[in-house]
């Protein structure tokens, strides 16, 4: 079992499959970002090389994200082999390309999608990602549902683009069996556009929605990072992301690799490690745990810590898609 140093279980990893991605949306990163070279990425043998021993010292659960994961040539391939070790996979998409596998999911063990959704308008759609893409959205939501898989909606609140949806985000609950989850806006969009803060604190969005709903506090999962909800009469739920204001970090149960194989012990720090160079220099598991397990020795207590820590290197905000989310 892996541990930290302040003794919380590591038992899910989230793995950022590639930084591209087929959206723009402005919250994340700038209309011209430059994407990494292939070369740069873990292949899928280092990331099976590194998922392995994860999976071997108890980390039970995996959620794929990106930028775009199905961008990644090949990616069911990948999830065919991490099915083999990992009792829960996740995805986290954007579905402008995921329709096309739903088929799939159910039998590799993929019953959780999260899918990121920021307006249900298509004008305001293309505003915020720079491309025309509701309709495929919509379907592949309609398409998760036919299939009966777990649906949660991300959609990232923004003070004065979205926030006069809250309400039909919500209503969508009502005939729908997902949960919508409205998530405070970070800091990571690669200097696309101005950090607006803390505008709508997850407070605000909870304010707001109750003046509309009742809201009924529902029990939540051990390590959920959202609060959740429930709507009486309505088939979904709501949760409310306190990503910004960072209330659930006493029991962070998550570490990060990202597309380039940067280990990260928090969201808000720096790669502590590289595992793509430890592998290509030719580390085999043991050396690749002892390392893990040297680097969460030192973990940070919460996001305040390590966002401390990274920015004694004076480094800007990276793009959420170089990290994974
Ligand atoms: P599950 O618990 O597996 O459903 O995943 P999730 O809700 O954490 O993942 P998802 O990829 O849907 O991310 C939803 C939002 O939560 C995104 O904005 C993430 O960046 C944010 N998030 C995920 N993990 C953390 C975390 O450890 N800290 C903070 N501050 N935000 C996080
Ligand atoms: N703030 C909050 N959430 C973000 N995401 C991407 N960038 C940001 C940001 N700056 C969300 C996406 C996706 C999830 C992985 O992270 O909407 O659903
Ligand atoms: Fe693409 Fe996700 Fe970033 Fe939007 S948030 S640009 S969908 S990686």
């Amino acid at each position: 079992m892996l541990r930290d140093a302040h003794n919380r279980i590591i038992n899910y990893v989230r793995l950022a499959v590639t930084d591209r991605c087929n959206l723009r949306c402005t919250y994340c990163m700038p209309e011209n970002m430059q994407f990494l070279q292939r070369r740069e990425l873990l292949t899928y043998e280092e990331i099976m090389a590194v998922m392995q021993p994860l999976a071997a010292a108890g980390v039970s659960k995996v959620r794929i994200t990106g930028g775009e994961p199905f961008l990644r040539k090949d990616l069911m391939q990948l999830l065919t082999r991490l099915s083999a070790v990992f009792s829960e996979i996740s995805i986290t998409t954007n579905g402008v390309l995921t329709a096309p596998f739903i088929p799939q999911f159910k039998s590799l063990g993929i019953t959780n999608i999260n899918l990121s959704l920021d307006t249900l308008q298509r004008d305001k759609f293309k505003q915020i990602t720079h491309r025309d893409q509701l309709p495929a959205v919509m379907h592949t939501l309609d398409n998760l549902l036919e299939h009966d898989l777990h649906v949660k909606l991300n959609m990232v609140v923004m003070g004065g683009v979205n926030t006069d949806e809250l309400f039909d985000f919500a209503a969508l609950t009502a005939a729908k069996p997902i949960t919508i989850r409205f998530i405070e806006e970070m800091p990571f969009n690669g200097q696309g556009h101005a950090f607006s803060g803390q505008q709508w604190h997850y407070q605000r969005i909870l304010d707001t929605l109750g003046s509309r709903y009742e809201l009924q506090k529902l029990t939540d999962a051990p390590h959920s990072t959202s609060l959740n909800y429930h709507i009486p009469g309505h088939k979904g739920k709501i949760g409310v992301i306190a990503a910004y204001s960072r209330t659930f970090c006493g029991s962070c149960n998550r570490i990060r690799i990202t597309p380039t194989g940067g280990f990260k012990t928090c969201l808000y720090g720096h790669d502590v490690l590289n595992v793509r160079d430890l592998i290509r220099s030719g580390a085999g598991s043991d050396q690749l745990m002892q390392e893990i397990q040297y680097a969460l020795n030192s973990r940070a207590a919460n996001g305040f810590e390590a966002e401390k820590e990274a920015k004694k290197e004076n480094r800007h905000w990276d793009s959420m898609s170089m990290i994974g989310g």
